[in-house]
């Protein structure tokens, strides 16, 4: 019992902190492999290194808010119109994209020197980039501090503990 910690969505927004570095490698080995327009065998440990995150790591961490902070807001601000369908529709959109991002990894290891293999595993990969990138800022600077305001302390107490518990 007791006050709530400083702040429940800390372990939250040091991961996104952390997720971001790994876009950042992956974003590197597609600006190298568009401007050699081959994959190296460094670019392949990249490629393969990134789908282990986003199975791992990502789509875990996507279910981990889906099911631990979505519902607790959704309940103090409802659905509709608000934030809570911004995130929900996003968390979809994310997984949409990482299966895409994975065919086009398929595609790429059955032609390694496919070009055209190339500037898919590009476009997709890079939408995830981008698209991850405004998430966790969207979150990070919309979500969480909204969710500081509107939660009760027990709720907020839940949360912590769900986040803590995964
Ligand atoms: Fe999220
Ligand atoms: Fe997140």
């Amino acid at each position: 019992m007791g006050e709530p910690p400083e702040d429940p969505f800390g372990p939250l927004v040091a991961v996104h902190e952390d997720f971001v570095d790994k876009l950042t490698e992956l974003e590197a080995t597609l600006d190298e492999m568009m401007a050699t327009r081959e994959t190296r065998e460094g670019n392949d440990i990249i490629l393969d290194e990134a789908i282990r995150f986003f199975r791992e790591e990502l789509i875990p961490h996507l279910r981990l808010e889906d099911e631990a902070v979505v519902p607790a807001i959704e309940k103090a601000i409802g659905r509709y119109g608000t934030l809570v369908t911004v995130v929900m529709y996003e968390h979809e959109e994310i997984r949409r994209g990482v299966a895409k991002f994975e065919e086009a990894r398929d595609d790429l290891r059955r032609d390694p020197d496919s070009w055209q293999a190339i500037q898919e595993v590009n476009r997709h990969g890079i939408f995830l980039v981008q698209f991850l990138w405004d998430h966790f800022r969207k979150e990070n600077t919309s979500l969480f501090p909204t969710a500081r305001k509107v939660l009760s302390a027990d709720a907020l107490r839940n949360v912590t503990e769900r986040i803590s518990a995964r």
